[in-house]
């Protein structure tokens, strides 16, 4: 069984997958990560994530550097979504997702090509959102939970532009699958969220 949670960012999709992870008993792959390994490579290596070659020559990470805490950041995030338009780069990245998707036992794979591109045969497909505005405040209370100093307006303005970018590329960009059901999160506790995201998969599984 596969399951896609596919969205933008700060829509909680990443949330939702480790719910789903832990109530169906699957593993789960955020494959932002996959991309965020080949944003911070770059950087490291003083390329350009805007060039092709400089952002091909980052997707020989090792496994290890996904557990690295730097990944996280909101600078990581951005040199993530400037690598994730190449073509040769999301290319270098299917079989890791693939490979990890047709595991035995099944998997729950999040990202923004999951159910489009990655896993087009998934047996349950979610497209996770919330308003521009909730997943600001999202990122604003996380930055301050975590000593930072956020500021919103830069925060709307930064995931208006990952937004714009990771919807207008040329190659596999964001977008809601056929036979995806639309999860808006803007109004929802964590809780009732992840609550209906089991009761959407629940009814899809049904319905196979
Ligand atoms: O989900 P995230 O914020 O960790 O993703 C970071 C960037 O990586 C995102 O802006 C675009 C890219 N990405 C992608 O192109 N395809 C995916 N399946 C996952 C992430």
């Amino acid at each position: 069984m596969i399951i896609a949670v596919d969205g933008p960012a700060a829509s909680g999709k990443g949330t939702i997958a480790k719910a789903l992870g832990r109530h169906y008993g699957l593993p789960v792959l955020d494959t932002g990560l996959l991309y965020r390994a080949v944003g911070l490579a770059v950087l490291k290596t003083g390329g350009d994530p805007d060039h092709e070659a400089d952002a091909l020559g980052a997707c020989t990470f090792k496994d290890a550097v996904l557990a690295d805490p730097a990944l996280r950041s909101e600078a990581v995030g951005s040199l993530a979504s400037r690598v994730s338009i190449h073509q040769s780069v999301r290319q270098a990245l299917v079989k890791r997702q693939r490979d990890f998707a047709t595991q035995p036992g099944g998997a729950i794979l999040d990202g923004r090509d999951i159910a489009t591109v990655i896993a087009p045969d998934a047996d349950a497909k979610i497209f996770v959102t919330a308003s521009v505005h909730v997943r600001a405040q999202r990122r604003y209370d996380d930055a301050l939970s975590h000593g930072g100093n956020p500021d919103m307006d830069s925060l709307i303005a930064d995931i208006q532009a990952r937004d714009t970018r990771d919807m207008s590329r040329d190659h596999a960009p964001l977008r809601m699958a056929d036979g995806a059901d639309l999860l808006d999160t803007s109004n929802l506790t964590i809780d009732a969220a992840v609550q209906q995201a089991i009761a959407l998969v629940d009814a899809q599984l049904e319905r196979r």
